[in-house]
């Protein structure tokens, strides 16, 4: 498929790439096709899996980050404004539950758990947006990644369901606090696809046939299609649109059964 897209002289801080399933690596792989620099902050524990996608990126800059350390944020932000000064598009695309709560009952959540979820996979947008700001000196683009879980049940998802619903409100918030600088922030909710998160999720196997089944399009979509919506939400193709969540998942919440 041929994208004219031309991000040429842009640059993106891209959040989330653990391996080469990863939805964020697709996304970098796309904005890197249409000439926009990357700054990819993995996890540690991603190391092996992650650096090697980087020598595929023309000119990247990366570097370990968790979202929980604010030293590891400070030194992540600190390179990228050293060595970008300015940035164009952040890609929120992390999210992290304990294995238990992604199993039986929602109401068997605890304390901790739910503050690790809420944690990584909805505070910090707002940790990420705000860092990310004084470096969008010409406006921007902020794009997070989201689940159908966050409006109806799905089942398992639980504690992550209201992760998303947080996250998704968070969008829109901060796309009314930041329109007038001419940021815009916007979420896709994406159906299911094998990756590394989605493997946490017990009867992820069900939910991927269950959307395939039901879903208008008799299918399920790619790592890739996702990755081209985001590079539109990128791209001044966009520039009307905020605080919107953008399913693409081949119709599947149109449905009602
Ligand atoms: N795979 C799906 O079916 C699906 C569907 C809809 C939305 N999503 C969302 O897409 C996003 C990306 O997930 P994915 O499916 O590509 O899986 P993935 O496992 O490849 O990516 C999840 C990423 O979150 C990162 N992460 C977790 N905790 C972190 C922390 N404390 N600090 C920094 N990074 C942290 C991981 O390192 C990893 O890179 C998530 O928000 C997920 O909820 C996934």
């Amino acid at each position: 498929m041929s994208i004219n897209i031309d991000l040429s002289g842009r640059k993106a801080i891209v959040f989330g790439i653990a391996n080469d399933k990863s939805i964020a690596w697709h996304i970098a792989k796309r904005l890197d096709e249409a000439g926009c620099r990357i700054a990819a902050a993995y996890q540690e524990r991603n190391e092996q899996s992650a650096l090697p996608l980087m020598r595929e990126l023309k000119n990247p800059i990366f570097a370990q980050c968790d979202v929980t350390d604010d030293a590891l944020l400070d030194s992540f932000f600190n390179k990228v404004k050293n060595e970008f000064g300015e940035i164009d598009f952040l890609i929120h695309s992390i999210a992290f539950a304990k294995k238990e709560h992604l199993r039986g009952k929602f109401i068997d959540a605890d304390r901790k758990g739910y503050h690790l979820a809420h944690d990584v996979s909805s505070y910090s947008l707002i940790e990420l947006i705000k860092r990310s700001v004084p470096l969008m000196k010409n406006g921007g683009s902020v794009v997070a990644m989201t689940y159908i879980g966050s409006e109806k049940v799905i089942p398992n998802y639980n504690v992550m369901g209201a992760a998303k619903a947080a996250l998704e409100a968070g969008i829109r918030y901060a796309a009314n606090d930041l329109g007038e600088q001419k940021i815009r922030v916007n979420g896709i909710s994406a159906g299911p696809i094998p990756t590394l998160a989605a493997s946490g999720i017990s009867g992820f196997g069900e939910t991927v046939m269950n959307h395939a089944h039901k879903s208008p399009m008799k299918r399920l979509v790619t790592a890739d299609e996702v990755a081209d919506c985001a590079l539109f939400l990128c791209s001044d193709l966009s520039k009307a649109i905020t605080g919107q969540i953008i399913h693409v998942d081949a119709g599947y919440s149109i449905m009602g059964n």
